[in-house]
């Protein structure tokens, strides 16, 4: 039985992301109000938080149903050190802050052996729900393609089939002023192109 969809209209757009982003057509409130913030408050993320998150993941739909995706979890000191080796300087001002370090990769193979042609777009599915239930339970995420991939896998003991995508920072959105000044002015949710500009209709 499918039920009809309400979309979500400008109006129930939080009034601070409001301001900066603006639907070309009525969508559900939580595609606009997710944005990316670079500043993270010092506040734990629980596990049963955590695996909430990674739960909506686990849901995400891929190819054959093979599910790729592979969660690298930094959240103790420990772990965190060793991804900060790795991460590029300008963006360890907001993951030296994140109480979770997520590594999102993907096995290039599946159970039986076989390519899977499907594993980054999987992996990119499986981002997605991350950052959707993340804001659905009041947190906040910011990916991080920015550092050095093969001192990653050295330094993780990551094996030859699995390939690295982004590391997510998770946790609470903390206070602009918190940044260095340089980024407070940056501090904003992003705009988007126009949908027409993305849709090919029929043929390029
Ligand atoms: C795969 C990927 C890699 C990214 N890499 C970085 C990065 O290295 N540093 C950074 O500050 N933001 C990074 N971002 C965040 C994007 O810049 C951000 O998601 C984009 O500007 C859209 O903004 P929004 O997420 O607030 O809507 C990355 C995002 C993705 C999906």
């Amino acid at each position: 039985m499918t039920t009809e969809a309400k979309p979500t209209l400008q109006a129930q757009i939080v009034p601070e992301v409001a301001a900066h982003r603006r639907a070309d057509h009525p969508v559900d409130g939580v595609f606009i109000n997710r944005w990316s913030p670079r500043s993270f408050e010092a506040k734990p993320v629980s596990d049963d938080v955590l695996y909430t998150v990674l739960e909506a993941a686990r849901w995400a739909p891929s190819g054959s149903n093979g599910q790729p995706w592979r969660f690298i979890v930094a959240k103790t000191n420990e772990q965190k050190a060793k991804f900060a080796s790795f991460i590029k300087p300008g963006n360890r001002a907001w993951t030296d802050h994140a109480p979770v370090l997520i590594l999102i990769a993907s096995s290039k193979l599946r159970d039986n052996g076989e390519p899977s042609p499907s594993h980054a777009f999987d992996a990119g599915a499986a981002w997605a729900s991350i950052a959707l239930q993340a804001h659905l339970l009041g947190l906040a995420t910011r990916a991080v393609g920015g550092y050095e991939k093969d001192q990653a896998r050295e330094v993780l003991n990551v094996p030859e089939h699995v390939e690295l995508h982004a590391i997510v920072a998770l946790g609470y959105r903390g206070a602009r002023e918190a940044l260095p000044e340089a980024l407070q002015e940056k501090e904003l949710p992003s705009g988007r192109r126009p949908l027409r500009e993305s849709i090919i209709e029929g043929s390029f």
